[in-house]
């Protein structure tokens, strides 16, 4: 099965009865390690609201969750980058986090949200995020601790995955097939 976005044509790569199985079972995985615990969730918006949606009705033990957005604003010298989480409305002191993604390629992105997460001295950190793209990794973390699939190092879209803002509605999981002339 093939769709198409814009101009490009991509195909099929996981059906939602496959993501939901294994979102089931990284479920189980956190309700074991995490009972008694009380979890922070911290969802990175905007590519991770359906797996958290989907994967938090599968959390059975007592958790919280908050919806932050990386954003970058310049600094008072030119040069300067400044990455703060928006949306953060709660203390993360001695808390234990878990970060929410949708996908990690390079892993810059991870990384920056794992440092502002650590400034806010929680308990632990760990990381959960649906795709992994193992190829295109550019950091090591002890944090990643849930994975719903490794990929290939390929372009994909739905179920909250976009391709310039759009297929995040998309039930399923695309790879980008090819450009159509
Ligand atoms: P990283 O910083 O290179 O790990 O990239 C992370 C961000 O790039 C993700 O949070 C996504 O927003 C975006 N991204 C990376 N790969 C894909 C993809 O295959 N489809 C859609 N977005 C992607
Ligand atoms: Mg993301």
């Amino acid at each position: 099965m093939t769709i198409q976005i814009d101009k490009k044509e991509f195909e099929l790569l996981l059906e939602y009865d496959q993501i939901e199985k294994n979102i089931r079972l990284i479920g189980i995985q956190i309700n074991v390690a995490y009972e008694k615990r009380l979890p922070v969730f911290i969802s990175v918006l905007n590519g991770s609201f359906m797996f958290a949606a989907d994967l938090l009705k599968e959390i059975e033990i007592g958790c919280e969750i908050s919806f932050v957005k990386l954003a970058s604003y310049q600094g008072e010298r030119q040069s300067e980058q400044i990455k703060n989480l928006i949306g953060l409305n709660m203390s993360l002191q001695d808390r234990e986090v878990i970060i929410l993604e949708d996908i990690v390629e390079s892993g810059n992105t991870l990384k920056q949200v794992i440092e502002l997460v650590k400034k806010e001295k929680p308990a632990s950190v760990a990381v959960c995020t649906l795709l992994l793209k193992p190829a295109a990794l550019q950091h090591d973390f002890d944090e990643i601790a849930y994975v719903g699939f490794e990929i290939e190092n390929e372009f994909v879209v739905g179920y909250g995955l976009d391709y310039n803002g759009l297929g995040r509605n998309l039930k399923d999981i695309y790879r980008l097939k090819r450009e159509i002339p």
